[in-house]
Protein backbone atom coordinates (compact mmCIF):
# COMPACT_ATOMS: atom_id res chain seq x y z
CA UNK A 1 0.00 0.00 0.00
CA UNK A 2 1.53 3.61 -1.15
CA UNK A 3 -0.28 5.37 1.81
CA UNK A 4 -1.02 8.99 0.68
CA UNK A 5 1.73 11.56 -0.57
CA UNK A 6 2.29 14.19 1.70
CA UNK A 7 3.82 13.35 4.72
CA UNK A 8 2.24 13.69 7.75
CA UNK A 9 3.14 16.61 10.28
CA UNK A 10 4.09 16.02 13.59
CA UNK A 11 1.35 18.94 14.18
CA UNK A 12 -1.21 16.69 11.98
CA UNK A 13 -0.68 13.73 14.14
CA UNK A 14 -0.79 15.29 17.10
CA UNK A 15 -4.84 16.36 16.71
CA UNK A 16 -5.97 12.67 16.01
CA UNK A 17 -5.15 11.70 19.52
CA UNK A 18 -9.06 10.70 20.32
CA UNK A 19 -10.19 6.88 20.88
CA UNK A 20 -12.60 7.74 18.00
CA UNK A 21 -10.02 9.46 15.74
CA UNK A 22 -6.55 7.45 16.78
CA UNK A 23 -3.60 8.08 14.15
CA UNK A 24 0.12 5.87 15.74
CA UNK A 25 3.10 6.73 14.27
CA UNK A 26 5.86 4.29 14.11
CA UNK A 27 9.57 3.77 13.23
CA UNK A 28 8.41 7.22 10.43
CA UNK A 29 5.54 5.51 9.25
CA UNK A 30 1.79 6.83 10.19
CA UNK A 31 -1.32 4.40 10.90
CA UNK A 32 -4.50 5.07 11.86
CA UNK A 33 -5.41 2.50 14.43
CA UNK A 34 -9.29 3.98 15.11
CA UNK A 35 -10.87 0.61 14.56
CA UNK A 36 -7.89 -1.71 15.28
CA UNK A 37 -8.66 -0.30 18.64
CA UNK A 38 -10.67 -3.09 20.02
CA UNK A 39 -8.61 -5.58 18.69
CA UNK A 40 -5.09 -4.63 20.30
CA UNK A 41 -4.58 -7.53 22.49
CA UNK A 42 -3.28 -5.27 25.09
CA UNK A 43 -6.00 -3.27 25.45
CA UNK A 44 -7.41 0.16 24.79
CA UNK A 45 -5.82 2.04 27.10
CA UNK A 46 -2.60 0.73 26.43
CA UNK A 47 -2.53 1.47 23.00
CA UNK A 48 -3.93 5.41 23.70
CA UNK A 49 -0.78 5.80 25.32
CA UNK A 50 1.06 6.21 21.83
CA UNK A 51 -1.69 7.85 19.95
CA UNK A 52 -1.40 11.63 18.64
CA UNK A 53 2.25 10.79 18.85
CA UNK A 54 5.64 9.36 17.33
CA UNK A 55 4.57 5.64 19.49
CA UNK A 56 7.79 4.13 18.26
CA UNK A 57 9.59 3.82 21.52
CA UNK A 58 6.80 2.40 23.36
CA UNK A 59 6.20 0.19 20.89
CA UNK A 60 9.71 -1.22 20.91
CA UNK A 61 9.59 -1.20 24.82
CA UNK A 62 6.25 -4.00 24.56
CA UNK A 63 6.69 -6.14 21.55
CA UNK A 64 9.25 -4.58 19.02
CA UNK A 65 8.82 -7.98 17.39
CA UNK A 66 4.68 -7.41 16.59
CA UNK A 67 4.40 -7.47 13.00
CA UNK A 68 2.63 -3.97 12.72
CA UNK A 69 2.98 -3.28 8.96
CA UNK A 70 1.46 -6.75 7.79
CA UNK A 71 -1.94 -5.97 11.02
CA UNK A 72 -2.27 -2.25 9.85
CA UNK A 73 -1.63 -3.20 6.13
CA UNK A 74 -5.82 -1.52 5.52
CA UNK A 75 -4.55 1.42 8.14
CA UNK A 76 -1.69 3.07 6.84
CA UNK A 77 -1.65 6.78 5.92
CA UNK A 78 1.48 7.68 5.05
CA UNK A 79 5.20 8.92 6.05
CA UNK A 80 5.85 11.34 9.13
CA UNK A 81 7.33 14.30 8.17
CA UNK A 82 10.96 14.52 9.57
CA UNK A 83 10.94 17.74 10.82
CA UNK A 84 14.48 17.95 11.51
CA UNK A 85 15.81 17.30 7.97
CA UNK A 86 12.96 19.58 6.51
CA UNK A 87 12.60 17.76 3.54
CA UNK A 88 10.82 15.02 3.49
C1 LIG B 1 0.03 -6.57 23.18
C2 LIG B 1 -0.20 -5.17 18.58
C3 LIG B 1 0.76 -0.62 19.85
C4 LIG B 1 0.97 -2.02 24.45
C5 LIG B 1 -0.05 -6.59 21.79
C6 LIG B 1 -0.14 -7.77 20.99
C7 LIG B 1 -0.20 -7.38 19.71
C8 LIG B 1 -0.15 -5.94 19.69
C9 LIG B 1 -0.29 -8.28 18.49
C10 LIG B 1 -0.14 -9.21 21.52
C11 LIG B 1 1.27 -9.65 21.75
C12 LIG B 1 1.34 -11.06 22.24
O1 LIG B 1 0.94 -11.97 21.52
O2 LIG B 1 1.81 -11.28 23.36
C13 LIG B 1 0.02 -3.81 18.52
C14 LIG B 1 0.01 -3.03 17.32
C15 LIG B 1 0.27 -1.76 17.67
C16 LIG B 1 0.45 -1.74 19.11
C17 LIG B 1 -0.23 -3.55 15.90
C18 LIG B 1 0.34 -0.61 16.71
C19 LIG B 1 -0.10 0.56 16.95
C20 LIG B 1 0.95 -0.61 21.20
C21 LIG B 1 1.31 0.55 21.98
C22 LIG B 1 1.36 0.14 23.27
C23 LIG B 1 1.04 -1.24 23.32
C24 LIG B 1 1.57 1.94 21.41
C25 LIG B 1 1.69 0.88 24.54
C26 LIG B 1 1.86 2.08 24.71
C27 LIG B 1 0.71 -3.35 24.51
C28 LIG B 1 0.68 -4.12 25.73
C29 LIG B 1 0.41 -5.43 25.35
C30 LIG B 1 0.28 -5.45 23.92
C31 LIG B 1 0.90 -3.61 27.12
C32 LIG B 1 0.27 -6.62 26.28
C33 LIG B 1 1.59 -7.31 26.38
C34 LIG B 1 1.48 -8.56 27.22
O3 LIG B 1 0.38 -8.87 27.66
O4 LIG B 1 2.49 -9.21 27.40
N1 LIG B 1 -0.04 -5.49 20.98
N2 LIG B 1 0.28 -3.02 19.59
N3 LIG B 1 0.80 -1.68 22.04
N4 LIG B 1 0.45 -4.16 23.45
FE1 LIG B 1 0.34 -3.60 21.53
Amino acid sequence: TGGRIEPVTREELAQHNRVDDAWVAIRGRVFNVTHYMDFHPGGVDELMRGVGRDATKLFEEIHAWVNYPQLLNKCYIGQLKDNASGTS
